[in-house]
């Protein structure tokens, strides 16, 4: 085989997704299942693990052990029928940070988790946003159904309403009240009961086809058959059709019912799920589209950490391979430095263990080693020195604070760590404009970004801080550049600083400063996510 046909073959087996939902909704408990599925791990419990102190995957700084949370993302990849999945995993906890936003850039498609009892709640929410501006294909998987759950056309209505995303259910769900039965699977009219531990193995099939089959009656009793056979009906009357078209442009959501902890639903999910996410697709650059069979390689930085291993105080950027063959010690274009460099140290991260990658195809996540080179939305490209893919947006930060050095001679080091946390992107650097003293305003997707700040300025920097909090929320940049923000009406607590490329940006404490700054000044338009540039 040619290298063009082996690459096609490993872009076709690819799925590359990211599972987005409210913590406690079971992520942990279904990304264990579906790495159960591929054998990718012998025992039920390591990636739940991770959360306790036993061990973990990610455990790479040491306020991720004390807190016994996962702060930064890893990749999983495991094999299934074939295929070639790797999961994007996204921090689990309430204080989720904006690498949860960027490691969905990487992303081909995503897996809403709901947790049924619960429906959209708002992490959730912030997660499908940037799922939908990008336009990829979002799943639902509607989680815990063996316990009592809200009714199925209520969660349906609350996608659609509040999501502002069409729903087709591919099963549904027979005893919601806390006595729960299985599904029915539409597509294939059969009932997958639910039979506490035996995952739904036990399926019967209608024999004509139809929800309407009296063998359903005598399985499922008067009570739940009739209940059955009115939703399917309305289902049928009052529903979408499944619409591939909409669902690959992310308009419509495809909802499973089922339940990770007793492993109910999951293997029928996963396999509709390879059978309807997309492989690595097309995407566009300076150059022109870059189609991801292409003998040469692309790709694009999307994350960097540091101090994955303290003890070597190293960094590595996670590259999202977009094309071509990526080989163990290649040498690559850095498009934005303008020079070659050699990928080193390329690893990839498997449940459990890193480990070094000879070769890794599209869709793809290596993390390299980072001599300090890299930044977000880097693109790496062999044999091209111009072409560059569209950066990664800078997401909207929700906590800020004022921060300055204890000790004011220290101002050097920590101008160094700021810089250096901001290219990171664990942070993002404002300065406060016209109050006469150099402020530096930190903004950060979630509070703890304060705590992993003020413990890596002191043990890599030396630089004990002075952190005050601010009552601000918001973070809008003024769509016009011509605009001088000092002449706008704004209410007194409106802060006014600018970005790191000198861009204004309005920090507001609530929405409703942020509509009275739109109403007072003829419709000022405002951005929530910027375009690096
Ligand atoms: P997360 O990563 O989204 O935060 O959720 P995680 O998987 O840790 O699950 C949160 C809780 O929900 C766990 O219970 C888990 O066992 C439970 N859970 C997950 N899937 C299901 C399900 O299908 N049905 C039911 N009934 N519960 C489910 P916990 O009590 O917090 O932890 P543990 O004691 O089980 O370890």
């Amino acid at each position: 085989m040619n290298l063009k046909d082996i690459i096609s073959k490993e872009v076709d087996r690819r799925k590359t997704f990211a599972i987005i939902s409210h913590p406690d909704a079971g992520k942990t408990t279904l990304t264990e299942k579906l790495l159960l599925y591929g054998g990718a791990i012998r025992l039920a419990g390591s990636v739940k693990s991770r959360k306790t102190n036993k061990y973990a995957v990610s455990d790479w700084m040491e306020i991720e052990k004390q807190r016994g949370i996962s702060v930064t993302s890893s990749v999983l990849q495991f094999e299934y029928g074939g295929y070639c999945i790797n999961i994007l995993d996204t921090p689990g906890h309430q204080d989720f940070s904006e690498d949860t936003y960027r490691t969905l850039m990487a992303a081909d498609s995503a897996v809403m988790l709901i947790d049924g009892a619960k429906g959209v709640e708002e992490q959730t929410i912030k997660l499908f946003h940037v799922c939908k501006m990008r336009g990829i294909p979002i799943f639902t998987f509607v989680n815990k159904m063996d316990r009592a759950s809200k009714d199925p056309f209520e969660l349906m209505e609350e996608i659609e309403q509040v999501l502002k995303i069409r729903s087709y259910p591919i099963n549904w769900p027979i005893g919601t009240d806390g006595d729960f039965k299985g599904v029915y699977n539409r597509e294939l009219a059969q009932i997958e009961l639910f039979e506490g531990g035996k995952h739904g193995q036990n399926i019967v099939s209608s024999t004509k086809g139809s929800v309407e089959d009296k063998v359903f009656l005598d399985l499922l009793g008067e009570h739940y058959y009739n209940k059955l056979c009115e939703d399917i009906e309305l289902l049928d009357i009052a529903g979408d059709e499944f619409d591939k078209k909409k669902f690959d442009s992310g308009n419509l959501t495809p909802i499973f019912f089922g339940s990770a902890m007793t492993n109910f639903g999951v293997q029928p999910f996963l396999e509709k799920f390879l059978q309807l996410a997309p492989k690595p697709g097309i995407k566009d650059s300076s150059e022109g589209p870059v189609i991801p069979e292409s003998d040469k390689f692309t790709g694009f930085v999307f994350k960097i950490q540091a101090n994955m291993n303290p003890a070597h105080r190293d960094r590595i950027a996670f590259i999202r391979i977009c094309s071509g063959r990526f080989s163990k010690g290649m040498s690559v274009y850095h498009v934005r430095e303008g020079k070659e460099v050699k990928l080193s140290q390329p690893q990839q991260f498997m449940a459990q263990d890193r480990t070094i990658v000879e070769e890794a195809y599209p869709g793809d996540i290596i993390g390299v080693f980072d001599p300090g080179i890299f930044q977000i939305g880097d693109t790496l490209s062999e044999g091209n020195a111009k072409l560059e893919f569209e950066g990664i947006p800078v997401f909207p930060a929700e906590h800020f604070a004022r921060v300055i050095p204890a000790d004011t001679m220290k101002r050097k080091q920590f101008l160094k760590g700021i810089n250096q946390l901001a290219e990171e992107g664990a942070i993002q650097v404002f300065k406060q404009i016209d109050i006469g003293i150099e402020a530096f305003i930190i903004g950060a997707v979630g509070v703890l970004q304060f705590e992993v700040l003020e413990y890596r300025l002191k043990n890599e920097y030396g630089v004990d801080l002075k952190i005050q909090k601010l009552p601000h929320r918001f973070a809008r940049w003024i769509a016009d550049s011509t605009i001088d923000p000092r002449k706008l009406t704004l209410t007194s607590s409106t802060m006014i600083v600018q970005d790191e490329e000198e861009r204004y940006v309005l920090l507001f404490e609530n929405e409703w400063s942020i509509s009275w700054a739109k109403e007072k000044n003829n419709s000022l338009e405002l951005h929530d996510i910027a375009k690096k540039s």
